[in-house]
């Protein structure tokens, strides 16, 4: 069964012409406001269990003992699961049968890779009982000596960054550029580990009836869950059913199912009972994912007239001991600055940590805040004015690939959003501009891009005898508005106003709508949905078409549009026929077609695809204790066509406050002797709260692109925190006059110059 989901229609949803473009409220929005919109937690099945997962104290070596006795004597605990008491697995949790399956901590043995890896679940009729019971497993370990940190073990350059990427890139000859330069930059920065965080914790509800498995759970793809569950317990995927309206944030955490989910799966079959498994905040610091650590050298030539020799992108980053994912921090550079040569590469160390993962816009955030600083190091030794220096460096074809781009309107970003932000009033030099209490002022310019991607996706249209339509979409709603977005996107598709369209998502028993991840989701899922559409109109229009009680009758296929629910002679609007009318006449109660949407490799194989953008920020510095303020933000974003302006606002919104949390806030602080996380909550771990985001304003430019899919659709999940990062440690040094070096930016570097003045 898929979930009841009573979406809200708002007296927005009057419908003038096209529903996309149309600046709907989220349909979701006023079942979220009532605390009705469920989240996996949310599920309760009569009889269920709770379990908790005691986790490891240490970063390495070996689970010793645990008081499994003391424990199960606890009253209300039902069971404890551990290495050895669990429910047999049909696969290896440390198989990697592809890139996209990571290793798991299914308590396959005794061994501890990680702080806050799981050691054993305690199963107990209450959660208090769940908890207090593994408090009670008092384990002991065999220690080894934890490896954290960038210089904690030996480097080596990894086979393929990112998902399948080469690790080291030249193109051009990048020493030879160097030497030729008249101004070089020489830059090192590191960005710190952070985490996922999103509101809503790992969390499952998990019903086996013999083997079907029913799961409550958060993902960002459904699909991919299905498959890797089935090949875990040697079960038929149609045999499993995940439910996930709602997802409270994702960032990439959710992309795949994670260990902790797998777990809450075996404690059901091994009580027999539903089980419900919620991580803890503080475990959600490993077996989740996080964003490893790195360390950037950026080499950057430029020749008297102020343009670009040389650049080559140095990053340094981690993995864990056991699995591979490498932050493709370097990647950055291949897409925006017109230099003849560029080099990008990477080296990584393995660590004491769990495994790292995508987490918005995984290289992109980390490669553009070192790029960017570098980039107006440059613009202020060669004199110029930092946008100035971007406009005149940008390049016209993607200079990696030596592609032309499927469309750019980087230009407009940066003056349009210059314009608003009043930009050409900027003092060249830093520390010269104060506003009236004496805070020393900064403004600071990044530039914004992020691949337009695309997965694969199917749906499934119908159009019923009374004249509705129906869509079909296993989506997933991470809090960007799929609900209302792809909605709208269907609208269009069955010719039907939005309010005639029943839309059904967020369920595995649906086509897969494909990973909601790298920005993607809309254009793929959209264009699945909008072919899906297509297809059921065709077949409606050669039903009326062929009829000849129809006023269509003899009109051809390619002779009707649809709108309204009705069909229109093309070349005679005064003739039409109403789709209730079509399907009555054919004697059906519906008809039904599919679509799917999917990267097209002909246009991918000729065109660079990328959203850009432009950020500008003002920051206010305290001149004697350091203390940094984002007080506004003006960023311009150029994605393609944009299918609902208020939900990409707010996406937009959310990416430029990453930014602000990246430059100034986030970072997991590593204990080096004991391996742990000091600040793994999230009073400590810093994000940006209400007090912390200045008034932000987003223009969104124009762009027609009519090549990275037929609808023009860009993303903009991610490219928000690209180019506002880099904007914020731009304004900090134009404040300061202090290059920060290492984020997040601390008050410490500005006051003693630890950045470099
Ligand atoms: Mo995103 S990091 O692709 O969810």
């Amino acid at each position: 069964m898929t979930p009841e989901i009573s979406l809200t229609p708002s007296t927005r949803h009057a419908r003038h012409g096209s529903n996309i473009g149309q600046p709907l409220t989220r349909r979701d929005g006023i079942l979220k406001v009532k605390g009705e919109a469920p989240y996996a937690a949310d599920r309760h099945h009569p009889g269920m269990l709770y379990a908790v997962i005691a986790t490891s104290q240490i970063a390495r070596g070996r689970v010793t003992s645990l008081d499994i006795a003391a424990a199960k004597a606890h009253p209300g605990v039902v069971d404890v699961m551990t290495s050895t008491h669990k429910p047999q697995l049909a696969e290896d949790p440390d198989a990697k049968l592809h890139p996209f399956m990571f290793r798991m901590e299914l308590l396959q043995n005794d061994t501890v890779r990680y702080a806050n890896q799981a050691i054993a679940v305690v199963i107990a009729e209450t959660l208090e009982a769940a908890t207090e019971g593994a408090l009670l497993l008092a384990p002991k370990y065999e220690v080894l000596a934890a490896r954290v940190g960038l210089d904690s073990n030996e480097s080596f350059v990894p086979p393929a960054i990112g998902i399948g990427n080469p690790s080291v890139i030249e193109r051009g000859d990048v020493e030879a550029g160097l030497a030729a330069a008249s101004k070089r930059i020489d830059a090192t920065f590191e960005t710190p580990p952070q985490y996922h965080n999103a509101m809503e914790p790992h969390a499952i509800v998990a019903a086996w009836d013999g083997d079907t498995l029913s799961i409550d759970t958060p993902s960002q793809g459904m699909a991919m869950a299905v498959g890797r569950i089935a090949g875990l317990f040697g079960i038929a995927p149609d045999k499993i059913h995940i439910r996930s309206p709602f997802l409270g944030g994702g960032f990439g955490s959710k992309g795949l199912i994670s260990g902790p989910q797998i777990l809450g799966i075996m404690a059901a079959r091994l009580v027999g009972k539903p089980v419900k498994l919620v991580l803890r905040r503080d475990q959600m610091y490993g077996p989740v994912g996080h964003r490893a650590p790195t360390r950037q050298r950026l080499r950057v030539g430029a020749d008297g007239e102020g343009r670009l020799t040389a650049l080559d992108h140095y990053a340094k980053t981690t993995t864990s001991t056991f699995d591979d994912f490498f932050e493709p921090a370097a990647d950055a550079s291949h897409t925006l600055y017109a230099s003849p040569a560029i080099k990008t590469s990477h080296e990584a160390i393995r660590v004491d940590t769990g495994t790292p993962l995508f987490m918005r816009a995984p290289g992109e955030a980390t490669g553009s805040i070192a790029l960017e600083s570098a980039i107006d190091e440059m613009a202020w030794a060669c004199g110029t004015d930092p946008l100035a220096f971007r406009i005149k460096n940008y390049a016209d074809v993607e200079p990696i690939s030596g592609k032309p781009f499927s469309s750019k309107a980087l230009r407009e970003c940066y003056t349009k959003g210059a314009e608003r932000f009043g930009w050409s009033k900027r003092i060249l030099a830093p520390r010269k501009m104060r506003d009236d209490d004496g805070f020393l002022v900064g403004w600071g310019v990044g530039t914004a891009t992020f691949p337009a991607l695309m997965f694969q996706a199917a749906a499934r249209a119908v159009i019923k005898r009374d004249g509705s339509g129906v869509m079909e979409i296993g989506a997933h709603d991470m809090g960007q508005g799929a609900w209302t977005a792809l909605v709208q996107i269907a609208a269009d598709g069955l010719g039907l106003d939005l309010d005639r369209v029943e839309f059904k998502s967020g369920s595995s028993d649906l086509p897969d709508a494909g990973i909601a991840g790298g920005s993607a989701h809309t254009a793929t899922a959209g264009m699945a949905i909008h072919n899906a559409g297509a297809a059921v109109i065709a077949k409606l229009g050669e039903l009326a078409t062929s009829d000849e009680r129809s006023p269509l009758f003899g009109a051809g296929n390619a002779g009707v549009i649809a709108r309204d629910g009705r069909l229109f002679r093309r070349d005679d609007e005064g003739r039409s026929d109403s789709y209730a009318d079509i399907l009555a006449r054919a004697g059906l109660v519906e008809i039904d077609a599919s679509g799917t949407g999917a990267t097209n490799p002909a246009a991918q194989a000729e065109y660079a695809m990328h959203a850009h953008g432009a950020v500008f920020v003002e920051v206010k510095v305290d001149p004697d204790l350091g203390q940094v303020r984002v007080t506004r933000a003006v960023g311009a974003f150029a994605a393609g066509r944009i299918v609902n302006p208020h939900l990409v606002r707010s996406q937009l919104f959310g990416g430029m406050i990453w930014g602000v949390s990246f430059a100034l806030h986030e970072e997991a602080v590593m204990d080096h002797r004991s391996g742990r996380i000091m600040n793994a909550n999230l009073a400590e771990y810093h994000v940006p709260v209400n007090a912390d985001v200045p008034s932000l304003d987003v223009l969104l430019i124009d762009e027609h692109d009519p090549h990275v899919n037929a609808l023009g659709i860009k993303g903009v999940g991610e490219i928000g925190v690209t180019g506002s990062a880099g904007a914020v440690a731009n304004a900090v040094w134009h404040a300061t006059g202090v290059r920060a070096r290492r984020f997040p930016i601390r008050i410490e570097d500005l006051v003693t110059g630890e950045g470099v003045r």
